[in-house]
């Protein structure tokens, strides 16, 4: 959703910086980009709808002055539509201060009235222009920029990642964070802030980062933290080692193709240093903090998540019961709030999330921990919120996944999950030695099986699927138990980046009513590989044929049955069947990108979508 990146120097021009960091954020989703500048006492700014390319336009034709100090934004649409005025940062009404915010002011309507018949005038439709004038009124009544900032947060309800600068205070920004994430990024030569590390990747690797309630006053040598109560507080740095080369696309025309490639490394970086495959066991870091005796008391497990991350839960909730017999129930983490109170001993929720910053998956996670449950975090962003406040950790390692369609985290969950299977499976003795060996040795062969995704032949059977699929309207993706997950997250990906409607369905519920949609114009992608559900879905396979559907059919190389019966066919190697789910996304991942290829889709940044979703 928005981004923020703000730089403060001492000496240097920080205008190109600023624009840099912006531009890594544009994954993230947006419809207008804007930044302000303060120059000789004054403050300027740009502010354009659209990509950061209009802004880059506009400020070659219009430029800003050379600053050492700036704040820019990309803005995704709450209060207001796209439009240059409603974009990012904006001022009061007599341009003494500028603020960029992401987040929501709830109580806006209520402030403006306050504000209006105090004498302000508004001209965005924005909730921020408010905060802006209100920050500036407690200004005007004496106060500083930190202190007017914390007064008009006192007055405001809502979330908000916030950088206020003001024409009276050269040379400092404000910031401030409440339930949408803000990072400070400490270089050599000035400090920065970002909603997001990645954007301040090519200015610094040392971070601190903002609880909710905070706020920081930054300098170009120096920052302060304050803590809700306005009390000075100090915090060790954190050191981020992706590198800023991590967060580039390296030669691959998009994101989403860089990071399904990646998939093979992902598998090596979240889990072989764990695997003692010796002793069959699986060797957590110390951020999991689970002992041997917590983990054989856990009789329930839940699982939480949105999005991608619900599919690799809902993967993960089958891997547990299946290696740890322990009986789960995935939610989307949207909808908890509104569950029953019910008892929280012995379980353990789970809740996955690849940012870490998804607004819904932190409410449910905190709603969980009120009711005096413990939570589990699967998550990428080491730092992040749900990183932070999780009782117990797992990191994927997946490295910066910048593509709006997830891919490697997906992949990345998965493998954790799996790991988290042996690892409770070993601890309560569902798996004895010999068997969480053979476990791992399953998923060190699965590295090798991994590249044969990426051959030349498969890449054509994908490419001649892709080509049929980029000319239909609707499509239905099948699968049965373990791949039944993997057919909805086929049907996500298809629909996030192509735009076709894409449904996924446990195939035993086509009969149930999708099989009344289907027809010579409505396609079904079926995953058909070998295990306890090949038969039926062979079944499933042959009632959408006799309906005249067209079949692609995802199954194991040289089965020719399979082949025959199939439109497309697509080969995948034959893997274990627990482990066939990170087989078959591969696939089904290059496939969406090749029907959103055909159709000229933005592949990386998808209309109306966001990376990270910071509202509800
Ligand atoms: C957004 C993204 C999805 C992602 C979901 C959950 O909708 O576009 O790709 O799966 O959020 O994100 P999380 O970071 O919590 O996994």
């Amino acid at each position: 959703m928005c981004g923020i990146v703000a730089a403060v120097c001492g000496s240097r021009d920080v205008r190109a910086d600023v624009l840099a960091g912006l531009k890594t954020l544009e994954y993230r989703g947006y419809d207008s980009a804007g930044m302000a500048v303060l120059h000789d006492g004054a403050i300027e700014i740009r502010r354009k709808m659209g990509k950061i390319a209009n802004l880059e336009k506009e400020l070659q034709e219009n430029q800003l002055p050379s600053s050492t100090q700036a704040i820019a934004h990309t803005r995704w649409a709450t209060h207001g539509p796209p439009a240059d005025r409603n974009a990012h940062p904006h001022c009061d009404d007599r341009k003494d201060l500028v603020i960029v915010h992401n987040g929501i002011i709830e109580n806006y309507l209520e402030l403006r009235q306050e504000l209006t018949d105090c004498g302000h005038a508004f001209s965005t439709d924005t909730d921020t222009e408010i905060l802006a004038n209100l920050i500036a009124m407690y200004m005007r009544q004496g106060q500083d920029l930190h202190g007017a900032v914390r007064a008009a947060l006192e007055a405001a309800s809502g979330s908000y990642g916030l950088v206020a600068m003001a024409a009276a205070e050269p040379g400092v920004l404000v910031v401030a964070r409440m339930d949408s994430p803000l990072v400070i990024g400490v270089g050599e030569f000035g400090r920065f802030a970002a909603s997001d590390m990645p954007a301040l990747l090519h200015l610094t690797r040392e971070f601190l980062i903002l609880e909710n309630g905070e706020t920081a006053v930054l300098k170009s040598d120096s920052h302060q933290l304050f803590d809700k109560s306005g009390a000075p507080i100090e915090r060790d740095l954190y050191h981020c080692n992706w590198s800023p080369e991590e967060a580039e696309r390296g030669g691959y025309p998009h994101f989403m193709l860089k990071e399904i490639y990646e998939q093979p490394a992902v598998l090596a970086r979240t889990a072989f240093d764990r695997c003692n495959d010796q002793k069959g066991d699986i060797e957590f870091e110390l951020e999991f903090g689970l002992s041997q005796d917590d983990l054989r008391s856990i009789k329930r497990l839940r699982f939480m998540a949105m999005g991608t991350s619900q599919n690799s839960a809902l993967i993960g909730q089958q891997m547990l019961a299946e290696l740890a017999r322990i009986p789960g129930e995935t939610l989307n983490a949207s909808e908890f709030l509104y569950s029953p109170e019910l008892e929280e001993d012995n379980a353990l929720t789970v809740v996955v999330s690849q940012s870490g910053e998804t607004a819904d998956t932190l409410r449910a996670m905190r709603e969980v921990q009120r009711r005096g449950g413990k939570v589990l975090g699967i998550c990428n962003v080491q730092g992040s919120t749900l990183a932070r406040e999780a009782d117990h950790l797992v990191l994927t390692h997946c490295g910066p996944e910048i593509g709006v369609a997830s891919t490697k985290a997906f992949f990345g969950q998965v493998t954790a999950l799996y790991l988290l299977a042996i690892h409770i499976g070993r601890a309560n003795s569902t798996l004895d030695a010999a068997a969480g060996r053979k476990l791992i040795e399953d998923l060190r062969h699965l590295r090798v099986n991994l590249d044969a995704s990426f051959r030349p032949e498969v890449s054509e059977q994908i490419a001649a699927a892709a080509k049929y699929l980029a000319t239909v309207k609707s499509c239905l993706f099948l699968g049965r138990s373990l791949q039944h997950p993997v057919a909805l997250e086929g049907a996500l990906k298809l629909k996030e980046i192509s735009y076709i409607h894409a449904e996924g369905y446990p195939a035993g519920e086509m009969k149930h009513g999708p099989i009344a949609l289907i027809d010579e114009n409505f396609p079904v992608v079926a995953l058909a590989t070998t295990g306890r559900t090949y038969q039926k879905m062979l079944s499933n396979i042959q009632e959408v044929r006799a309906r005249s559907g067209k079949v692609v059919v995802i199954a194991a190389s040289g089965d020719s049955v399979a082949r025959d019966a199939s439109d497309f066919m697509i080969e995948v190697p034959e893997v274990p069947e627990l482990l066939a789910p990170l087989i078959t996304i591969i696939p089904l991942q290059l496939l969406s990108y090749q029907v959103a290829l055909l159709l000229e889709r933005d592949i990386d940044q998808p209309r109306n979508l966001a990376k990270s979703v910071t509202v509800e």
